[in-house]
């Protein structure tokens, strides 16, 4: 074990739990440098963060320019400009119908329990609907959420009243929409009525939970749900938005809108921030104060927001993102190993699923991951079984190293499945 390993494990708790056995030096674009000397083609990108790379020049150049002029104020206290173009920026693109507002916090988690409070100030009602397989975050009204309860809940004493969990639809786990949706029935007959159920929170492609695409009967179905009983929808988008799908939101797939959407992850280019933006009229019912946050909006990072929205634009980056998940798609399903039971995309929210003997074996998935490091790729694992491997390359990625990423793959596989 290495000198800074040793002082890790005296330093932090293990409740964070940490995947490399090496520490990074260096980062740019799909590349990371350990102070172990080696090179990895980064499959994770901070997990959904980096879909326009490591310290993409533009942003770091967005950013040199505001450290010039001030790095904080609080935003509650003293306000600037680049949280409002921000702001005005996402109302216009996100896929919500009529007037929207945006306001900005720092994370995932902010995001989700910030919807959840809006939808309870809209309402008057105190109940959630989530979904098994679910991740919304760490925080405590967002792990209540959660749809997975080892690592996320267990003994850690999380007991949120007024959180139900329905069923999300899995084609491969046999659960069809229609079961999906009778969850829903289910809920309301046995724990809450739907009229006091303040919103419905989902994903459009579940992250944690598998990479799982939520079929537009299903989200047709939750919106005419929430109609029925007056309840917000929230889309969570934390890890789904800003292309990594090949849509700016994964929300675009669909005939039918939400009237709060989440979001995180890659808006910042690698700078923390997340938000909301949702129908005027449903955002408007949080009175002054109700909302915001110390760091909320940091200006550093809505300086990184605003870059990062050009160079989706300017890089082709939607278009990059389903030519890459495409390529990666066909790359494994042409794999024909047996144990290979499905392979998901939607963009580049490509992944694929290990089975053994008819069960799903996160024995291969982990597998696969540890060869896969040791060759100089760096993938992550989701699922609820843990049996599935996630790709989350930067969208930005250079062919030549994608394909090298590509030829590891096959590689680590084959050996994996033996
Ligand atoms: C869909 C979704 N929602 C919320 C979160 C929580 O975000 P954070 O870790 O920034 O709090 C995540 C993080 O992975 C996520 O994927």
């Amino acid at each position: 074990m290495s000198d800074l390993m040793k002082r890790r494990e005296e330093a932090t708790p293990k409740g964070i739990g940490v995947l490399c056995d090496w520490f990074v030096e260096k980062a740019e674009n799909a590349t990371l440098w350990g102070t172990n000397g080696k090179e990895y083609i980064d499959f994770a990108a901070g997990i959904a963060v980096l879909n326009v790379g490591h310290r993409h020049p533009r942003i770091i150049e967005a950013v040199k320019k505001q450290l010039d002029y001030f790095t904080h104020t609080a935003y509650q206290v003293t306000p600037y400009e680049s949280y409002i173009e921000l702001a005005e920026k996402i109302n216009e693109l996100a896929p919500i119908s009529g007037k929207k507002k945006t306001c900005f916090f720092t994370t995932g988690g902010e995001a989700t329990e910030n919807a959840i409070k809006v939808a309870k100030a809209k309402t008057k009602r105190y109940g959630i609907i989530a979904f098994g397989g679910s991740f919304h975050g760490r925080t405590a009204a967002a792990v209540g959420m959660t749809g997975k309860v080892v690592p996320y809940k267990a003994e850690l004493g999380i007991g949120m009243v007024g959180i139900y969990h329905g069923v999300y639809p899995n084609k491969l786990h046999n659960i069809s929409v229609e079961d999906a949706l009778k969850s829903l029935d289910h809920i309301c007959k046995s724990s809450i009525s739907p009229y006091d159920v303040a919103a419905i929170i989902f994903e459009p492609v579940q992250g944690e939970g598998g990479f799982n695409p939520a079929p537009k009967e299903f989200v047709e179905g939750l919106r005419a749900f929430a109609d029925k009983y007056g309840i917000v929808l929230i889309a969570d988008e934390v890890q789904t938005g800003f292309s990594r799908t090949g849509k700016l939101f994964a929300m675009e797939y669909h005939s039918v809108s939400p009237d709060i959407i989440c979001m995180a992850k890659s808006l910042g280019g690698g700078f923390p921030i997340s938000g909301i933006v949702g129908k005027a009229e449903i955002m408007d019912c949080v009175s002054a104060g109700g909302m915001g946050g110390t760091y909320a909006g940091s200006p550093l990072a809505t300086a990184a927001g605003l870059e990062v929205l050009k160079i989706i634009k300017e890089e082709n980056l939607l278009d990059r993102s389903n030519k890459l998940g495409e390529q990666l798609k066909n790359f494994l399903q042409g794999l024909g190993h047996k144990e290979i039971a499905e392979v998901r995309a939607v963009g580049s929210m490509v992944a694929v699923e290990f089975f053994k003997n008819n069960e799903p074996s996160s024995d291969i998935a982990k597998k696969v991951q540890t060869l896969a490091m040791s060759k100089g790729l760096l993938l992550l694992t989701c699922g609820s079984y843990g049996n599935v491997i996630r790709f989350l390359y930067p969208l930005t990625i250079p062919q030549e190293q994608f394909d090298k990423a590509l030829n590891i793959l096959k590689e680590v596989i084959a050996e994996a499945v033996k």
